[in-house]
C-alpha cells in the first residue's frame, strides 16, 4: 500500500483540512469507521444479553479484539482490560499498585510524562506516604528504594529515547514496577509487555475510536491485588448480608457495559495496523518530518526545538505566543496544538510555551507546504516575515 492509497483510506482528511495535530488524535481509517456504524445498524445489542445469536456475536467480538491486543502487545489475554481511554488506564493502574506501595518507597516519574501519568502517582503517594522523585534520567535514577517507575515510551512532548530493555533489567534487579504510558508510542513503535509491568494506551491513538482504552498489567500483578472498580459483569456473587465476590477472570476489572461500538472499532483498527509495513512507516515519517524541520527553519523568527526526523516537532516563534500562533492556523484551516500539551511539568523545563505540529503516516508534503504557506501569510501580525 503506498502512502496516497493510505490516505485515501481516511475520509476526514477529504474535507478542506490540514491536520497536523495527531499526538491529540490519531484520524480513523473508513474500515474503523464503518465497523462503528456496522455495530450501531446490525449488532447493536449488549454481550450480556448473551441468550441470543448476536448477544453471542457480540461477546465473541469482545474475545478476539481482547485476543488481538493481547498478541500486539505480546502478553496474555488475561492480562487485557479494556476501560475508556489512557486516563482512566493509568489511574486505575495506580490504584491497583498501590496496593503494593509501602511507605517510604519512591516513585520515579519522568519530568516530561503527561499529567495522566504523573498526578495518579502523586495523589497515591499521598496516601501511602510514598515519595515522588521527578526525574530527567529514570534509568540512573532508579535505586533500592524505588517500588514504581512511570514514564512513557514515547513521549507527546520532546522526543526522549529511552532503552526499554535497560530500564526493565535494571528495575527488576531493584523489585521496581514500570508503568509504560503508550499512548503516543503504540501507532509508531513495537511496544511490548516484555519489558514492563503495566502498559495504558488509548484506541483513539491508535486509529481507533474515542472512548476506548486498553491496559495490560501483567499476571503477576493482577494475581497480587484486587479489582478496585465495583459492579454490574464482574462480580460472581452476593450473599443476603452484603458479603460478595468478584468473578475469577479479568472482568472482575471492567464492571458496567463495554464501549461496545468503540470495540467494534478498534478490531479494525488493529487489522489497519496490522496490515502496514512498519519499517516503510519508520522511513516515511521520517522523511517527512525531516522536510518539515527544514520547512520551518528556513522561516525566519522559528526557533524549532526538536531534533531532525522528530514525527512530533515542537517550536516558537519570536514575539508571538504559541497560542496566537495555533490560534490563527487553526483559524486558516490548519490543525496544531500549543501550550504544554496536558503535560504540565515542563512549565519548569522550558522557557517558554510552545507550538506543536505531529505528524502521521496520512500526512504529506503538500501539508506541510500548506502549514509554510499560511505561517507567511500570518507575517503580518505574527512577526517573522
Ligand atoms: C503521552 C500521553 N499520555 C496520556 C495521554 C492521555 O490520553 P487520553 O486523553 O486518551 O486519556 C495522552 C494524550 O494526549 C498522551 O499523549
Amino acid at each position: 500500500m503506498n502512502q496516497e492509497k493510505i490516505r485515501e483510506k481516511f475520509p476526514m482528511l477529504k474535507n478542506d483540512i490540514i491536520f497536523l495535530d495527531s499526538g491529540a488524535l490519531v484520524q480513523k481509517p473508513i474500515q474503523v469507521i464503518n465497523a462503528i456504524n456496522d455495530f450501531y445498524t446490525k449488532y447493536s445489542i449488549s454481550n450480556r444479553t448473551s441468550d441470543s445469536e448476536l448477544g453471542i456475536i457480540v461477546g465473541q467480538k469482545i474475545d478476539k479484539t481482547r485476543k488481538m491486543t493481547a498478541d500486539l502487545l505480546e502478553c496474555s489475554e488475561e492480562e487485557i482490560m479494556f476501560n475508556s481511554g489512557t486516563t482512566e488506564g493509568l489511574n486505575y493502574c495506580a490504584q491497583l499498585f498501590s496496593q503494593l506501595i509501602n511507605e517510604d518507597d519512591e516513585i520515579l516519574i519522568s519530568k516530561f510524562n503527561h499529567s495522566s501519568n504523573m498526578i495518579p502517582w502523586i495523589e497515591i503517594a499521598k496516601e501511602k506516604k510514598a515519595k515522588i522523585i521527578f526525574s530527567d534520567d529514570i534509568i540512573n535514577d532508579i535505586n533500592s528504594k524505588t517500588k514504581i517507575i512511570a514514564y512513557a515510551q514515547k513521549n507527546n512532548s520532546f522526543n526522549i529515547q529511552i532503552n526499554a530493555k535497560e530500564l526493565f533489567e535494571k528495575a527488576k534487579k531493584y523489585y521496581a514496577f514500570i508503568i509504560n504510558d503508550a499512548a503516543q508510542a503504540i501507532s509508531h513503535e513495537k511496544v511490548s509487555a516484555k519489558y514492563c509491568d503495566a502498559i495504558a494506551f488509548s484506541s483513539n491513538k491508535f486509529f481507533g475510536p474515542t472512548g476506548l482504552g486498553i491496559l495490560y498489567v501483567s499476571k503477576n500483578i493482577l494475581a497480587k491485588v484486587s479489582a478496585k472498580k465495583y459492579g454490574g459483569g464482574a462480580i460472581d456473587y452476593i450473599n443476603k448480608i452484603g458479603n460478595w465476590k468478584a468473578k475469577n477472570s479479568i472482568v472482575k476489572h471492567e464492571p458496567g457495559t463495554l464501549n461496545l461500538a468503540g470495540i467494534f472499532g478498534f478490531y479494525e483498527a488493529i487489522i489497519f495496523f496490522n496490515s502496514l509495513d512498519k519499517k516503510w512507516m519508520k522511513e516515511y515519517l521520517f522523511d517527512l518530518s525531516s522536510y518539515a524541520y527544514d520547512k520551518l527553519s528556513s522561516l525566519d523568527n522559528v526557533k524549532i526545538v526538536s531534533c531532525k526526523g522528530d514525527s512530533i516537532i515542537l517550536f516558537e516563534i519570536k514575539n508571538s505566543t504559541s497560542q496566537d500562533v495555533a490560534s490563527y492556523l487553526g483559524h486558516n484551516n490548519v490543525y496544531v496544538r500549543s501550550g504544554l500539551f496536558c503535560a504540565q511539568y515542563l512549565n519548569h523545563i522550558i522557557e517558554n510555551s510552545l507550538v506543536r505540529i505531529s505528524l502521521h503516516i496520512y500526512n504529506n508534503k503538500q501539508d506541510i507546504d500548506k502549514l509554510i504557506e499560511v505561517l507567511k501569510r500570518g507575517g503580518d501580525f505574527l512577526d517573522f516575515i
